[in-house]
């Protein structure tokens, strides 16, 4: 039997994405979460990387465009690496050395609200102010330019016209819970 992919987690703030994954993949053969990073040294998902015994790491901005987190991805022997709520701009180096073995989950329905300024609530605030009657989620591959890689996954989610900018952020993470786990595993799979 092959050994299990060894993944790592970026994440900048709050990680219900990280946790849900790591919860998925705890007692998985397929994969092993190895390494939850942060550029933030108090981000929440450290305590919730912690809480499963997964390994942690946290540089700064500068660090990470030195290559720093690129090194530690490479001497930990990562497979592939999942952003998720990690909001700074990946540099072309480390999107280059997993190339096609980056995924990123965007809290719309891309490509619609994807783009510079796009995270957070801002994305809900713009479904919200546009009246659209659906949002959702889009699991992509991750290249060099901003939401652009290959779309892997999308699931969508009604709009009400009451509905304020965090009911819709509550909808989505919703979605994003409910599907992100299993679509990493299937990504892994193929
Ligand atoms: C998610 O909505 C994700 O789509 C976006 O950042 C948010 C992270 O949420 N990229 P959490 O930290 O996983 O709760």
């Amino acid at each position: 039997m092959s050994s299990p992919v060894r993944i790592a987690i970026l994440a900048s703030g709050s990680g219900s994405n990280a946790e849900k994954i790591m919860e998925y993949f705890q007692h998985s053969d397929q994969a092993e979460i190895a390494l939850v990073a942060s550029n933030k040294a108090d981000a929440f998902v450290l305590e919730r990387a912690r809480k499963f015994s997964v390994p942690t790491f946290t540089f700064s901005r500068k660090e990470m465009e030195a290559g720093t987190l690129t090194q530690k991805l490479l001497a930990d022997k990562i497979d592939w690496v999942i952003l998720a709520g990690f909001l700074l701009k990946i540099p072309d180096e480390l999107t280059r050395s997993f190339s096609d073995r980056m995924v990123n989950i965007h809290p719309a329905l891309l490509p619609r609200y994807g783009g510079k300024g796009m995270y957070g609530m801002h994305v809900h605030e713009a479904v919200k102010a546009a009246g659209d009657a659906e949002t959702g989620i889009t699991i992509h591959l991750v290249n060099e330019h901003y939401d652009e890689g290959k779309i892997i996954f999308q699931a969508s989610t009604p709009v009400s016209p009451e509905d304020s900018p965090e009911d819709i952020a509550q909808k989505v993470h919703a979605l994003e819970h409910e599907h992100f786990p299993r679509v990493i595993g299937e990504l892994l799979g193929r």
